[in-house]
């Protein structure tokens, strides 16, 4: 019999959250600061909020954005960073907006990654994907403390990043991931930064020979092949994944039913898992692809 479902929705607060401060980092992608407290202080590794512009119907429902990083006042957790790219309606709405404004949010939501450390952590991220991962690197390096009450790991003994883009464009914000102590390496379709390929590519290059698969585990964020690929990357290695889905969402509190994977269960089967309320980070041994 199927595992009964576990709701990560209970905690999640609504607000309007003032916008602190809102700036192009890469091309096409802004990152935007919110005043939001109680996410702030809430929102663990992986967690994730739906914002939406107040006071008007178009779009009319809210997009779900991972919590980058959150900031303290100098005394409590009250800021969260956001990175987006803008390609819709939502993102290039969210675009115009100016300091001062607000912004609906609700969250944090989501499981998070709960990965066991490790002694190398490897976080894998394709095109905005790495939005997930900055959190997950500064806690497990033990810069950072996430979650109320605040969750204690034992420190990864090394993280590694290697983040696979288009081109060197749209690389955000690298200098984070760099500042936290992660090893970093970076894949470009075109060839314009780092290895020319994909990430698989580039983790091909980088653990050929020496990956050690009982001391190591892989977080994973992007768009749905590539994290495909990463996993059966990872399964031909032993290595323990995780995976964080990137579904489109509608209500992001488990209602809607529009986020469904089929994830497998202990017995061999598959059923459909809503990724806003039961993900979305999932062991990538059990997502069927
Ligand atoms: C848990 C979670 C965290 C996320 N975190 C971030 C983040 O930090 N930064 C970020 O930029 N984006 C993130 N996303 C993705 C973002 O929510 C979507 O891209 C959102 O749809 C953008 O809204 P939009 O109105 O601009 O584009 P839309 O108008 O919604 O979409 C534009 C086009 O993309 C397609 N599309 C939308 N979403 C997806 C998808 N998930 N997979 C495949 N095709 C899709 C649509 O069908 C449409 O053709 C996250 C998604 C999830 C589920
Ligand atoms: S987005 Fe509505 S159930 Fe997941």
């Amino acid at each position: 019999m199927a595992a009964p479902a576990v709701c990560h929705a209970d905690e999640a607060v609504v607000l309007r959250a003032r916008v602190v401060s809102h700036d192009q980092v890469a091309e096409a992608t802004w990152r935007i600061r919110l005043d939001c407290p109680s996410i702030a202080a809430r929102a663990v590794p992986g967690q994730f909020a739906m914002l939406r512009l107040p006071d008007r119907c178009d779009p009319l429902l809210a997009r779900p954005f991972a919590v980058y990083d959150a900031f303290s006042d100098g005394i409590e957790p009250r800021y969260a960073d956001f990175i987006y790219l803008v390609h819709g309606r939502f993102t290039r709405a969210l675009a115009d907006v100016r300091p001062g404004d607000e912004i609906l949010a609700w969250g944090p939501l989501g499981n998070g990654f709960a990965a066991p450390s490790a002694e190398h952590l490897v976080l894998v991220a394709g095109g905005i994907g790495q939005t997930a991962l900055l959190a997950l690197a500064r806690e497990r390096l033990g810069l950072a403390r996430y979650g109320q009450p605040s969750r204690e790991f034992p420190r990864a003994g090394h993280v590694t990043f290697c983040w696979g883009a288009r081109s060197a464009g749209m690389f955000a914000c690298t200098d984070d991931f760099r500042k936290a102590g992660c090893d970093v390496h970076l894949a470009t379709l075109d060839g314009s930064a780092g290895v020319k390929g994909t990430v698989v590519d580039l983790l091909e290059q980088r653990f050929a020979a020496d990956v050690d698969a009982a001391a190591t585990r892989i977080a994973c964020c992007g768009p749905e092949p590539m994290m495909a690929a990463v996993a059966a990357w990872a399964a031909s290695r032993g290595i323990a994944c995780e995976v964080s889905l990137e579904t489109p969402m509608a209500c992001g509190i488990g209602i809607c039913f529009t986020c469904v994977a089929r994830i497998r269960d202990a017995d061999g089967g598959w059923d459909y898992r809503r990724t806003c309320v039961e993900g979305p980070v999932f062991d990538a041994a059990r997502v069927v692809w």
